[in-house]
This record gives C-alpha cells, structure tokens and sequence, in this order.
C-alpha cells in the first residue's frame, strides 16, 4: 500500500470521522440514521453512492482518531475500492498514518494464498504539505520501525532462532549504517555468562549475544536498551503445559522491539547515541538441559540457585544487563522483555508494566508512552518483596517463595545485577501482555503489536 501526502485529489472513496454532535449536523444524518449509524466509536457505514466510508469516533483525540482508523482500513481492505482519501491535520497525521499502517498490517508468510486486497493508495490530503512533511515522514518511519518488530515476533520458532536472529540483526546494521557485534558461545563463555549459557544449554541453536550500535556525530545523550531474545520458551525441565506454550515464539519481543527502535533512531537521524544488546537463546529440554536445583556463577559473579527453569528471562538478562554495562557508560539503560505472566495479572493486557527506581525516569517514560499511544503501569518495588528472592543455598533465586507480586519479584531480580551507579538510570519494562495479542486492540491486530517501539521512540526524540 501506498501512502502520500497530497493536495486535493480525486480517489475512489474518503473517509470521515464523525462523533455525536457532528452527526446531528452531517449532510447525510438522514441515510446515517437509517443505516443504525450512532457515531459509536469504532463503528462504520459504507455510503457506497456517496463515495463515503463513515467512521465513528467519542471525541477527536488521537487515541480515538487511531483506533477508528484502524476500522476504517480493515473495511477498505475488504472492499474493492483502489484508492481512499483522509483529510488530516497537524493533531490527526500521526494518529491516522498510525491506523493506517499498523491497523491494516497483516503477516502473510505462512499463507499460500493471502487475501488479495484492490485498495493500493492512501492519499492522506491538506492545504499544508509543507507545514505537515517532516511529521508525515516520522510517522511513518516509526509504524513501519513496529511492522518490522511485528514481523521478527510472528516469525515461527522454527524460522528465527539464534543464529538467524544475529543474522537478521547483521542484515539491519548493514541496510542503516549501524556497527554490529556478535557474541558466539565461545565468547560468551569467556565472558562468564553462564547463567544465559545455562538456558540455551539443551537447545541445538548455539545463543547469540547481539550488540548494535547506532552513532551519529555528536550525541546529546547515550541510551543503551537490552531485550529479552527467547527464540522459544518451553519452560525448559519445567515445563511449561501445552497451552501456556502456543505463543511462546513471542518470547522474543523485547529483543524485536530493540531492534525496532534502533532502525527507527537511525532513520530518524535522532541525536541520541543508542546500543542495542540482544540474549537470543531458546529454552528446550534434553539431556544437557539446566536443572531445577542447579547453582549457576552469573557474569558479575553472583550465584543463583535456580527452583525454575522457566524463570529463564532473568538469568539471560542479568548476564546481558552487567555486560551492556561494562561496555557502555550509558545515561539511561532500558530494558524490555516478556517477563512475567503476573504483569498480565497484575495489569491486564494492554498495559506495558514499567519499573524503576528513579521517579523522574518513569515520569517521562509514562508521559511518552500516553503521547505515543502507547500504556503504561508503574509497579512499585519494596523492600519486603526483595526479601522474597532470597536463597538458602547461594546468593539468589530465580523465583520468590511466594505467589504475589510476580511482575516486581522479576523486576527485583533483574535490579541485583544493576550496578549502585545505574540505579537511577535503569527501567525495566515487562511487555508480556502489550507485546502479543489474539484478538484485535486499538490498531493492533493478531500477534506481535510491537509494543514498545511507539513510546521509546517518543521519548529519545524528546531528548
Ligand atoms: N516468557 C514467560 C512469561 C510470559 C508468560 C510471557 C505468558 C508472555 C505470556 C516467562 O519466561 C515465564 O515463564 N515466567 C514465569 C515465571 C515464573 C516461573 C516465576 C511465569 O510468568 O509464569
Ligand atoms: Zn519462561
Ligand atoms: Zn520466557
């Protein structure tokens, strides 16, 4: 599909956003009214004679505009028309291209024969091209920045597994100018990370540890985000149930999402210095496989006594946490992984789960995510939920002795391999819930969503 930003043009079918009120004086109330149509936000009526598609909306805020979009594209797609129009302004742009892209994006890989779509051209229409350019442009770098992410998440385990995540990730750094290393088991065991080794250990895909860089010349600040690379989560020895393991191949959309905000930084020409490290392991069973009961030395030295093999997710991001900061003297570290299924709990599903201690940090982080789009929960830490990691045999557990509070108990462990002087300066971010979905959401459709990407891009423009 293409999307321009014109003049008044002439296309087969445009679309329009009505509320309550702006019915009541719509040129075709009287038809509108026959059809059921209420303005409902989110609901739709074709006026095939008028060349109209009429979409309803509560209010002309970007959540909504987003939302309804995201219907209005998947009933263009589903009809014949070749080209539509929307009408957009400086408040609109971003919402509409939002819903255009991201509510009509659809993963066909798998399909031997996708539905065939007429709909070819989107013509986005104003008076001021040139006032709305760089906005139209930005846009529409970062939808397709989340499309990409999308993409790498539904790719099925089979397909994207260590290895051809690095090469994946060596592909981006050569498209955008971006310096790429990668780490094999041979330096990742010289390196002494052997509590991500551990998880990787019975897969027959050797782990990757991926570090990209983008530089640009002169760097207002140095973030570095770290992701959570599960190519698969089988729970390891303990096991995950049938159930609970369809949609594990998603336990790599923190790892997606870095990539993602890395391609949309370089594109965007950001003035942000930005290092993406990636732990792309996949977590099996088998003969070698780590144990229940095991103790594993992590990168920093610690020891963890492992009760969980599914709790995998903190041990690859401790070691790829205490890595990333003894390579890189960063002003903020983000990372972003599909954690804990108590951030759903605790959340919902929609809700990206953010922790931390400094307060400015999530502030800014919060209102980024609300501009983007994008939600966000602050979690809070405590020092009895601390407590809940301890172990009787080595430094720490990979999981608490109780059942409450999961999503921060995660969050706590992570917090031990972050080093006194990046206490401030580190989030976490559980996107087990916002990164993957089954049923459509806002502009989000089946599988990955990219969460993550919107509001980290938001906020490293704000800097
Ligand atoms: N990858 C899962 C978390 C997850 C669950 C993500 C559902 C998305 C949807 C993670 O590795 C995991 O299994 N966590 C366990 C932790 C527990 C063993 C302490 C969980 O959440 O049950
Ligand atoms: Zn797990
Ligand atoms: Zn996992």
């Amino acid at each position: 599909m293409n999307i321009d930003l014109v003049n008044e043009t002439k296309s087969d079918i445009k679309v329009e956003f009505v509320n309550e009120d702006s019915l009541k004086t719509h040129k075709n109330k009287k038809i509108l009214k026959k059809a059921g149509f209420t303005a409902a936000q989110d609901s739709s009526c074709f006026l095939h004679e008028k060349a109209l598609l009429i979409c309803g909306v509560d209010s002309q805020k970007a959540d909504d505009i987003r939302s309804a979009c995201s219907v209005a594209i998947k009933c263009l797609k589903s009809a014949s028309y070749k080209s539509a129009s929307f009408a957009v302004n400086t408040k609109s742009i971003k919402a509409i291209i939002e819903g255009v892209i991201l509510g009509g994006y659809e993963y066909n890989e798998y399909k031997t024969k996708p539905k065939k779509v007429n709909l070819k051209y989107i013509y986005l229409t104003t008076d001021d091209i040139s006032g709305l350019k760089d906005k139209f442009s930005e846009a529409i770098i970062i939808a397709e920045a989340t499309c990409f992410t999308r993409d790498i998440v539904n790719t099925i385990p089979h397909d994207l597994n260590p290895p051809s995540f690095a090469k994946l990730a060596k592909n981006l750094a050569k498209e955008n100018g971006l310096k790429c290393e990668i780490l094999d088991e041979k330096k990742l065991k010289k390196e002494k990370m052997n509590a991500m080794l551990a998880v990787g250990r019975a897969s027959v895909h050797e782990s990757k540890l991926i570090h990209l860089t983008y530089k640009p010349e002169n760097p207002k600040k140095i973030i570095s985000l770290v992701g959570k690379g599960l190519t698969y989560d089988s729970g390891g020895l303990s096991l995950k149930p049938g159930t609970s393991m369809v949609t594990m191949k998603m336990d790599k959309a923190g790892a997606c999402a870095v990539l993602g905000m890395i391609k949309a930084a370089s594109e965007l020409k950001l003035d942000v210095e930005i290092h993406a490290f990636i732990g792309a392991v996949e977590n099996m069973i088998g003969g070698d496989a780590y144990k229940p009961d095991d103790v594993l030395t992590s990168r920093n030295g610690m020891t963890i006594e492992v009760r969980n093999t599914d709790a995998e997710g903190r041990l690859v991001l401790a070691d790829v946490l205490d890595y990333a900061q003894d390579k890189v003297k960063a002003d903020a570290i983000f990372d972003f992984a599909t954690l804990t299924g108590a951030c759903m709990v605790a959340l919902g599903q929609y809700t990206t789960g953010i922790m931390g201690h400094s307060h400015k940090l999530k502030h800014d982080i919060s209102r980024a995510a609300s501009a983007s789009g994008e939600l966000t929960g602050s979690l809070p830490f405590n020092r009895h939920l601390k407590k809940q990691l301890k172990s009787e045999l080595a430094d720490i557990c990979n999981i608490s002795n109780k059942p409450y509070g999961g999503a921060i108990t995660a969050g706590l462990f992570l917090d031990k391999f972050i080093k006194d002087e990046n206490k401030n300066k580190w989030m976490h971010f559980d996107i087990a819930g916002s990164a993957y979905t089954e049923s459509p959401w806002d502009c989000n459709v089946y599988g990955g969503t990219g969460a993550g990407v919107r509001m980290i891009c938001e906020y490293l423009k704000n800097i």
